[in-house]
């Protein structure tokens, strides 16, 4: 993973004068773009720029993440250019989109800015998290990327406890955000299960997390029917991987436990997808990336709830050994599914673990992640996830953690009547609707997976939307987005 760049809090724009970039705030005011009278002033003057006449030129409007650059004539200081950032209604979503511009835009190592200095911590994080998530990258070129690399910023706010921790905050997000990024934007020969269990294991000597990696022998011993005939079709067997945090001096709390999706590739199995339909495939697993990115920042974000991360990992591909559509396989604790289509295999992965999770865990709140369903992506499209959850306390949670970080969930319902789509006449339920009367693909899904969470307070994501983006927009980067890892980084730090 590439080095986020250094944030500093700094009581002046002016006085970064190492920096060769400057940014400062645009509003609207009375659909007029306005920059503050003094920074106008001080900046007009010391670099012989008028930043009100570029505005007009440019026919700024001050919405969020719009950016005008004024460059600056060759003289004696070392700043290049000014750029004049919208921030639209100052919110924490403007203030997010308008860091991700400003980063975007900065083209150099180093960038002073006081882009935030209206801002409560809240925004100067969102404003902060934003232009660090627009830094990412991932590349396996052979040359090296082109463009300068940020690598230092000076934020002009004032340098208070609150505004240090909204840095710190949005510094950690960010870095996790990038770590979920990179597991998901792997490409599938150099990732497979043993391999996301490799890096799990390194990340949880890192972060004060314990790991317990089960192989095929041990998911075998266990009963974990599901993962191991998802994972039966490739030559690259599957792995079990659970991390653990718990936080020190609490007993009493409520244990989280999160499990993720771990596909390291969707072919369909013998199900086999169509042609371009296969090609995303390799962030089948980013709902397990994000749970290992989130598991990975608990201890610095000194999260005070014990939480338990499951990735149930496995590599979905038609094999000679491969499960067969009619095949009926014992998930963990024996409940039995006829599997009609070999495509829809999350479910049957996450069964396991979450069967598991209810049996052994103990946990107060289970909520799993994954890319599941294309339906929720058409149902929702590609920046909203789909949330389910009978539990009407967690739900409000999620989505008013999912508004705060920018990650956006609305909530489906968990349709009763559509239960009797999974029956199946020869094992205890079936692994897809088998009645073309009742369609919604990924409400049918959810339905499945609630059978295995027993009497949890449980909630599901379906992230098959957002996980993944056709381009770089705000501060979400092409491919892997990290889906789920801000979202569920903001829930947990507000637990007590
Ligand atoms: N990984 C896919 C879901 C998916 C599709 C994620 C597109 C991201 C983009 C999942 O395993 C799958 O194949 N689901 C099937 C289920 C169907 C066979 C009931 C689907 O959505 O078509
Ligand atoms: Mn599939
Ligand atoms: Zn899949």
């Amino acid at each position: 993973m590439d080095r986020l760049a250094q944030v500093h809090l700094t009581a002046s724009l002016l006085t970064t004068a190492e920096a060769d970039v400057l940014a400062t705030a645009v509003r609207p005011v009375d659909g007029v773009a306005t920059v503050g009278d003094d920074v106008a002033a001080t900046l007009d003057s010391a670099y012989e720029v008028s930043l009100r006449s570029a505005l007009d030129r440019a026919g700024a409007k001050g919405k969020p993440g719009e950016v005008t650059e004024v460059p600056v004539p060759v003289g004696s200081s070392a700043v290049t250019r000014v750029l004049l950032v919208g921030i639209g209604d100052g919110g924490p979503v403007s203030l997010r989109r308008a860091g991700a511009a400003l980063a975007r835009a900065a083209r150099t190592d180093r960038l002073a800015t006081d882009t935030a200095r209206g801002a409560d911590a809240d925004g100067l994080r969102a404003h902060v998290e934003g232009l660090l998530l627009a830094t990412y990258r991932f590349t396996r070129k052979s040359t090296a990327p082109d463009g300068p690399v940020l690598t230092r910023v000076d934020v002009h706010a004032a340098t208070n406890r609150a505004n240090e921790a909204a840095v710190e905050a949005a510094g950690r997000t960010a870095a996790a955000t990038h770590l979920a990024r990179d597991l998901a934007n792997t490409p599938s020969n150099e990732k497979d299960p043993a391999w996301l269990a490799t890096q799990s294991r390194g990340l949880a000597r890192r972060s004060g997390l314990d790991v317990r990696i089960r192989d095929e022998k041990e998911l075998e011993a266990e009963g974990w029917g599901g993962v191991l005939g998802v994972g039966s079709g490739s030559s690259r067997p599957p792995r079990v991987i659970e991390l653990r945090y718990r936080p020190s001096g609490r007993t009493r709390a409520p244990h989280v436990v999160l499990v993720g999706k771990g596909i390291t590739f969707d072919s369909g199995g013998l199900s086999l997808k169509p042609r371009e339909a296969m090609v995303p495939m390799k962030t089948d697993m980013a709902a397990g990336g994000a749970v290992i990115a989130v598991m990975s920042a608990l201890q610095a974000a000194g999260v005070r709830v014990p939480v338990t991360g499951i990735v149930a990992a496995a590599e979905n591909m038609p094999g000679a050994s491969a499960l067969r559509p009619g095949d009926v396989i014992s998930h963990y604790g024996g409940r039995t599914v006829e599997v009609f289509n070999t495509d829809a295999e999350g479910r049957l992965v996450l069964a396991d673990a979450l069967a598991y999770a209810d049996e052994k865990l103990g946990p107060d709140i289970l909520i799993d992640l994954a890319t599941l369903t294309g339906a929720a992506s058409i149902g929702l499209g590609r920046r909203h996830a789909a949330l389910y959850s009978a539990d009407d306390e967690l739900a409000a949670q999620l989505v008013a953690a999912g508004e705060t970080s920018g990650e956006r969930l609305w909530r489906m319902p968990l349709v009763d009547d559509y239960r009797s789509a999974l029956d199946s006449s020869v094992a205890d339920l079936a692994n897809i609707s088998r009645d073309p009367g009742i369609q919604g693909g990924s409400i049918v899904a959810a339905l499945f997976l609630r059978e295995f969470v027993g009497a949890r307070r449980w909630a599901h994501l379906d992230i098959a939307g957002p996980a993944r983006s056709e381009r770089d927009e705000h501060e979400v980067s092409k491919g892997a987005t990290g889906f789920g890892t801000r979202l569920l980084l903001h829930w947990l730090e507000g637990l007590r």
